[in-house]
């Protein structure tokens, strides 16, 4: 596959070059003036590594246990809608990618093809997101369904109680095309809204009636078949609630800064979360990942793993499959490099002393 770009920064330029400006403005862009968007990028350049030399470093490895899951490295796919408008292999094609990559990915709740043919295209694709589903019986019969598939852990994403405004997709005009939608809600019965009064905002009353609050979270956590992993978790106080709720894992995320502009980077979030939560459940971070510097970097703030998604969107537009397994190869490399350059043989390895940054612990 000599055409596909050598690094992601090209793939990105690539991808932005493939892809329709309407389908681009939905993958590529970010909520309003796309201030937090740059931030998760720009902050992760603030965090200085401290390398250092003469280690012994036989037997290096980048792998890791995490959620009840082996993994050959932290590099994992995050949750990304309707991946068909990117190549007509969807998401089956990143599933069968990251499994080449020995990786992990989650399957959107939005994904456009059926969970399980994504899993059986491969078997890297581990984890389910879902949003809340109106209520708790019909979030539950989601939780079910993907359990029954094969899934092993759910995300239940916490960020989005409305969609942000984006102004790139107003401007390009998009809209899902006919056709495409989320297949694996079929027969889930909608969220239904009360009528609104005179007065009355649709914003507000959405909220009220079908999305959910902590003790619901709770609630879902002690029925649920599968570990509940929350992503969307900004401060030390949503990240102790949410352990204490009995979520199996927290994602410190601002979904990649597509839906609140102007809120905390996901790097400069991650150490008060990390002391907050003090080790009783895996933190992992998502938002700006580029490189396998960034991973480093996320670690040695204390996430256990990374999750990736406009990388992800890249390789598939530019080159289906084989374009995510080579980004995510190209990420690996890069972090076993910056590793060996740093002195750490594993992750373990990859301790806060190994590096500098201006973002505090709370
Ligand atoms: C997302 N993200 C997302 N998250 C989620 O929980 N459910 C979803 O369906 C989606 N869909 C989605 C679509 C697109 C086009 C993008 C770019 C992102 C957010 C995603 O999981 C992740 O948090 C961010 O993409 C991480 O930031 P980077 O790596 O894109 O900078």
């Amino acid at each position: 596959m000599s055409e596909l770009p050598g690094t992601l920064a090209e793939y990105a330029q690539r991808a932005s070059e493939v892809l329709s400006p309407d389908t681009a403005a939905y993958f590529l862009g970010g909520a309003g003036a796309e201030v937090t968007l740059a931030q998760n990028r720009c902050d992760l350049d603030r965090v200085s590594i401290l390398p250092q030399h003469l280690r012994d470093l036989r037997g290096g490895t980048t792998s890791l246990d995490l959620i009840g899951q082996r993994m050959a490295h932290p590099i994992i796919a995050a949750p990304m809608a309707f991946q068909t408008l990117l190549h007509p292999d969807g998401e089956c094609a990143t599933a069968a990618a990251v499994t080449a990559q020995q990786g992990h990915m989650a399957l959107s709740a939005q994904a456009s093809q059926p969970m399980a043919d994504v899993i059986a295209s491969g078997p890297g694709c581990v984890w389910f997101q879902m949003y809340w589903h109106g209520n708790r019986e019909t979030t539950l019969a989601l939780a079910h369904r993907a359990a029954a598939a094969g899934f092993k852990a759910l995300i239940l994403t916490v960020d989005a109680p409305v969609n942000g405004v984006r102004d790139g997709e107003i401007a390009a005009g998009f809209s899902p095309p006919e056709g495409l939608g989320a297949v694996n809600l079929n027969g889930l019965p909608h969220p239904q809204f009360a009528p609104l009064h005179e007065g009355e905002s649709a914003i507000f009353d959405r909220i009220a009636h079908v999305l959910p609050r902590w003790d619901d979270v709770a609630w879902l956590c002690d029925q649920s078949p599968l570990p509940i992993i929350l992503k969307g978790i900004l401060t030390p106080s949503d990240a102790l609630r949410g352990v204490e709720a009995g979520a199996a894992g927290i994602i410190v995320s601002n979904h990649g800064g597509r839906v609140l502009d102007g809120a905390v980077s996901s790097i400069a979030a991650l150490p008060g979360v990390v002391a907050a939560v003090d080790g009783a459940v895996p933190v992992l971070m998502d938002g700006g990942i580029r490189r396998g510097v960034d991973v480093f970097r996320a670690l040695a703030l204390g996430a256990q793993a990374v999750l990736v998604g406009r990388p992800i969107a890249h390789g598939l537009a530019v080159g289906g499959a084989h374009g995510v397994s080579h980004v995510l190869r190209l990420l690996r490399d890069e972090l076993e490099i910056t590793m060996a350059l740093a002195g750490c043989a594993t992750l373990a390895d990859i301790t806060a002393d190994r590096v500098t940054h201006p973002f505090g612990a709370a």
